[in-house]
Formats: C-alpha cells, structure tokens, sequence
C-alpha cells in the first residue's frame, strides 16, 4: 500500500473540490482513497475499498455524514467504523471496520497521511501567509504520463526556465541564458528547503520552495500583493501523476475570477509536460547514472532526500486479523 511513497502527508485535493453530498475518490501511489465529509463537515479519508467485498465506497454516497457503500449500503464513518449493515440488526458493528487514514484541512486544501496502521510524527505545515483572512485558493489538476519524482524535480528546477518557458516565466532569464553565470541558494527549512537564485551576482525576484515531499512553492509576491503559486506532483501510479496547480491571492478574490489564473497556469505546466514525459527512465535514477551540472543543486538534493527516505517504502499490508474478521456466516 502506498508503494514508494509511505508515511508523508500529501495535499490530495483542494478544499472546494470537496462537497458534502457526495465522496471524491482518488488514487494515491497505486492505493484507491476516498475522501467524505463527515457531520461536522470535516475532510475524512478511508482507504477505498469496503471491508465487505472489496468495491469502491466512493461509487456510493454521503448520508449522514458517513459513507455508504453502493453494493449493500454498508455505511463507515470517518474512523473507518462500520456504523450499518443493513438486513442485519444483530451485526457486530464493533468488529468490522475500513482503513481509515488521518486526514487535515488546511488552507484550502486536504492532506492526507500514506499510512493507516501508524499514526504521523507530525502535522503537516503551510505558507502561513495561506491561512490570512480573505486570501483565494484555487486551481485545477491535470495528469502527466510521468513518474511524480521526475514531476517533482522539474519542479524544483530554476535553469529550465529560459528554455522551456521562454515566452511566459521564462522570459526575463532568457537573455542572460547563453553567457551568465546562475548561483542558487537552498536554505534548510523544517518543512524542506527554500530556494533562490542570483544571475551574475545579482538576486532574483521570487523564490521556489519544496515542501517535502511533492509540493513546490512558488512566490511571486510583491508591489504589497501576495501570489504563490503552488503545485502537489501526486503519485497515481509508477507512470501518471496528477499535477495539482494552485495558486494563493490576496487581489482579484472572487471566485470568478479564477479563471484568469488558470489560463495562465495551464499554459505554464502544459509547457513543462512533453519534455518531462520524455524523461528516461520514468522515476529518477540514482544521481551517479545522470550527468549533473553545479545547478542542478535543488533537485540533487530532492533526490537524496527521496532515496534516503521513500524510495521503495511501503505502509504495512499486513492488519490485525481483528480488522479482517467478517460477519459469522450462518
Ligand atoms: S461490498 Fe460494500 S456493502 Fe457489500
Ligand atoms: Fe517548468
């Protein structure tokens, strides 16, 4: 479960993409989730498959705040409970159960930790400027024919910038491209790095963030407005990630007015998506099988971290014969 990306907190949607009625379900590093909410209207997150028979909740429906599953309406609550069985007033509610995975809200968009046996060491944490009153959230997500470290690392990547973004975010770099000299600065933070860069000693506008493990930040805040672009690289499968591309703003705040950056964003990252789903092999290779240059700093330093701690991990397959035990058959 989880295969390659165990016991990390991933931003999974947005808050608005997520209703009341109905479930939302997803694929998350090869493991089907679905996403609820529950009474209270808080995000909940079970791993998708009914303890029954094995068929997607997220098929079914949202009543009461639990979600029902559409074969026989089994219905689990938020812990992965089974709180219903219909036809059957003498189940044994207390010894059925889904996997239900710790799941946080936070500035418009849901986390949700790889891990249902484990509890996580620790919260998951946000531009703090996210959480400011009257700030928009919003974005969209396509699927890119690519591995999400090589999603990732494309992510982090400040010397593309000139050459494949040449006429959008690109474009202030791309004199300078041929003959100056790029120096990037990766500082240490709690939650990853933050990076910027200087081109031939002077310091750039904006800086690029990763927040471990697959979320870049991007700041391009200024003249007294805030606008971070953020992007989650979210693991489907080994070959299809789902690129998350939102953005935070303080001006322009309607909602109809998302559009506007949207355009804007989708043309970035449709930019970015040939060339990376032409990289080979599809997941990053050890650093010692490619050749790098000095700025290739930021994503190096992605790839270690990357092999050090999530390469081949897994979250445990094995549940307690408690969690497996069915109803008596009769
Ligand atoms: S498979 Fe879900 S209730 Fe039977
Ligand atoms: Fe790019």
């Amino acid at each position: 479960m989880f295969e390659g990306f165990a016991r990390v907190w991933s931003v999974v949607a947005l808050s608005e993409e997520l209703g009341r009625a109905k479930p939302l379900g997803i694929e998350l590093a090869g493991t089907p989730v679905v996403l609820f909410r529950d009474k209270e209207g808080r995000a909940r997150a079970l791993v998708d498959r009914c303890p029954h028979r094995g068929v997607k909740l997220s098929l079914g429906k949202v009543t009461d705040g639990c979600v029902e599953c559409p074969f026989h309406g089994w219905k689990l609550d938020g812990e992965g409970h089974v709180c219903h069985v219909p036809w059957n007033p003498d189940a044994k509610l207390a010894t059925l159960s889904g996997l239900a995975l710790p799941t946080r809200e936070i500035a418009g968009q849901i986390f949700v930790y790889t891990d249902p046996f484990e509890a996580p060491s620790q919260e998951p944490m946000v531009d703090e400027r996210l959480l400011a009153p009257g700030v928009r959230v919003s974005g969209f997500s396509i699927v890119w024919e690519t591995h999400w470290s090589r999603a990732m690392e494309n992510m982090l990547d400040w010397p593309h910038l000139p050459y494949v973004h040449r006429n959008t975010i690109g474009r202030g770099m791309r004199d300078a491209s041929a003959s100056a000299r790029m120096d990037i600065t990766c500082d240490d933070r709690p939650w990853g790095f933050h990076s910027h860069v200087a081109i031939d000693g002077k310091p750039q506008e904006g800086s690029l963030d990763l927040r471990w493990p697959n979320q870049m930040n991007l700041d391009l805040s200024g003249k007294g407005r805030f606008i971070l672009n953020f992007v989650t690289c979210i693991p489907v499968d080994a070959r299809r990630t789902r690129m998350l591309v939102a953005m935070g703003r303080d001006f322009l705040t309607p909602s109809w007015l998302d559009w506007v950056f949207n355009v804007a964003n989708r043309k970035i990252a449709g930019e970015d998506k040939l060339v990376v789903e032409s990289s080979f092999p599809v997941e990053i290779p050890a650093a010692s099988e490619e050749q790098s240059a000095r700025t290739d700093k930021p994503t190096l330093l992605f790839r270690k971290r990357y092999f050090a701690e999530l390469a081949g991990s897994r979250a445990g397959e094995s549940e307690p014969s408690e969690r497996r035990r069915a109803l008596p058959v009769l």
